[in-house]
């Protein structure tokens, strides 16, 4: 045998074996969901149903299904599960997390989508989304020791353990605070609380926050709220560090006027990542 020859053989006999443990290893971790790998930047999607999402879900029982481009799944994008394990994001991103709703398409995938794509995003980023809206909530439910507060916090802890680093809270609430005028009123002074709490618990106290300004009132009953313009107001006037505002009137809104459109909320992750990539 040529040495040469016998060179080849010999890398073939040694680099085989290395080759198929290694492919093994890979179908292993895809099979897990790349529930091993940690994300890079982590963002906390917290707030009511526009947030947990309800783009092609206010038409009959069922979200239909349609997932347009942008909020396509990547292995660049993981989401923590209602059981805490960063498994690979899809829609609906609040399936499990917005318990008795029927979820559709929210901010969060094309969020992430947009970030991924920007040239101001970290090389090899990977995002974590943490799903904690729940439909139909006024801020009072989001208050300190209430459930959704210590539910978001808890996950949020967990979230950021490890090599995961919070980068932000996406905050998208204020329909459920448009019914009475009272909860209007109060909306300014109670999201600076929440954001102080949230920040202390957090042990994060420059925690950049993206406050979605509001399109639509909440119905209940027959009657939608009356204080959309004032909750706007107050939302406007919120005083904290570190705040940012995006303002979703103006966006497209389904057949049932409280929600967005799938399409509305591809625009909205976008914005919301215009809103993050600002702050680099
Ligand atoms: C929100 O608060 C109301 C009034 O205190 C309470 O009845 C309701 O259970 C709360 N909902 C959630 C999801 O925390």
């Amino acid at each position: 045998m040529e040495p040469a020859a016998a060179a080849t053989t010999l890398w073939r006999a040694r680099a085989l074996p290395i080759l198929l443990a290694m492919l093994a290893a890979a179908v292993a971790a895809s099979a897990r969901g790349g529930a091993e790998r940690a994300p890079t930047l982590v963002f906390i999607l917290a707030g009511q149903s526009n947030m947990g999402g309800r783009g092609g879900a206010t038409s009959g029982n069922r979200w239909d299904g349609v997932v347009p481009p942008e909020c396509a799944p990547s292995p660049r994008t993981l989401r923590l599960s209602p059981s805490l394990r960063w498994e690979e994001a899809r829609e609906p991103l609040h399936a499990g997390v917005d318990a008795g709703n029927v979820v559709g398409v929210g901010p969060g995938m094309p969020f992430a989508h947009a970030l991924l794509r920007s040239p101001a995003c970290p090389r090899g980023a990977v995002v974590g989304l943490v799903p904690c809206a729940q439909g139909g909530t006024p801020i009072a439910n989001w208050s300190r020791g209430s459930e959704m507060y210590e539910r978001m916090v808890a996950r949020a802890r967990v979230a950021g353990a490890g090599t995961g680093r919070v980068a932000a809270l996406l905050w998208f609430q204020g329909e459920a605070d448009t019914l009475r005028r009272e909860d209007a009123l109060a909306y300014a002074g109670r999201m600076e609380a929440f954001v102080r709490d949230v920040r202390r618990d957090l042990a994060l106290p420059n925690l950049l926050v993206i406050q979605v300004g509001i399109a639509t009132a909440q119905w209940q009953g027959n009657q939608q709220g009356k204080w959309l313009d004032l909750v706007r107001k107050q939302q406007r006037a919120v005083r904290v560090p570190n705040l940012k505002y995006v303002d979703a009137m103006g966006l497209p809104i389904a057949n049932d006027i409280t929600h967005l459109t799938t399409q509305a909320q591809v625009r909205l992750g976008k914005m919301l990542a215009a809103a993050y990539i600002s702050t680099l």
